[in-house]
């Protein structure tokens, strides 16, 4: 794992961290025509980098990958980081756009697919709720969006009209495993039976489309 840090932020992530969560996300994306999606609290930038070696590999055509995080100094990190499966062409797909908080992020553009990845768990619940509020309002077709609360998550997902997607969710639960926990009393931590959870159909798949 890359476990950058500062006083304020947390930056845990990896290349490849869940490679079903990407291929799957990669697979319902090829059929759109120039898709663009953004990934957000991206931390140094492994999470879209490996997106893009994944869109390449999978034979996807042009497409638009933004990513930012709140922190500048995660972001730097984002021109050195290497991976032997991350080419320099993925490396050109990938925008890194200036430092943006999550929360207050808004585009007159909107994205075929909005992705914040282990982040939201990070704020407080009226913070996670106008974030995803946010998200909503920039996204055309998938919102990616795992340790959330998840009655938050359905409340306003459903109010926005997203269902879960259920196309490999086995697969990308079971992707996060470091997450994966017998006692999951932290809010980022997933039991091993994803049932166990209330709402657990929003925090069962990291997928919600409409
Ligand atoms: C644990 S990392 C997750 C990295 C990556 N998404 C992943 O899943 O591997 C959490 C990230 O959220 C970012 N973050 C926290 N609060 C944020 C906010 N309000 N807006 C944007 N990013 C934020 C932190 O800077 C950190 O990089």
């Amino acid at each position: 794992m890359l476990r950058p840090i500062t006083p304020q932020s947390i930056g845990t992530t990896d290349f490849f961290r869940n490679t079903a969560f990407l291929s799957t996300l990669a697979d319902l994306l090829l059929p759109l025509e120039n898709p663009r999606v953004i990934f957000h609290a991206c931390s140094c930038g492994a999470e879209p980098l490996s997106f893009a070696a994944i869109w390449r590999e999978r034979h996807g055509g042009p497409i638009t990958i933004h990513a930012t995080d709140i922190e500048p100094q995660f972001l730097s990190m984002a021109k050195n980081i290497t991976h032997e499966r991350v080419t320099e062409s993925d490396r050109e797909l990938v925008t890194f756009l200036t430092p943006r908080d999550m929360v207050t992020f808004r585009t007159d553009e909107p994205y075929d697919a909005v992705i914040c990845m282990n982040a939201l768990c990070y704020l407080s619940e009226d913070k996670q709720r106008l974030a995803i509020q946010g998200f909503c309002k920039c996204t055309r077709h998938y919102l990616c969006i795992t340790a959330a609360s998840p009655s938050l998550l359905r409340q306003e997902l459903r109010r926005n009209g997203f269902r879960p997607q259920w196309k490999s969710w086995v697969r990308i639960y079971y992707g996060w495993r470091e997450r994966l926990s017998l006692r999951h009393r932290k809010p980022w931590k997933l039991p091993i039976i994803p049932m166990l959870v209330p709402a657990w159909r929003y925090s069962g798949t990291s997928i919600f489309a409409r």
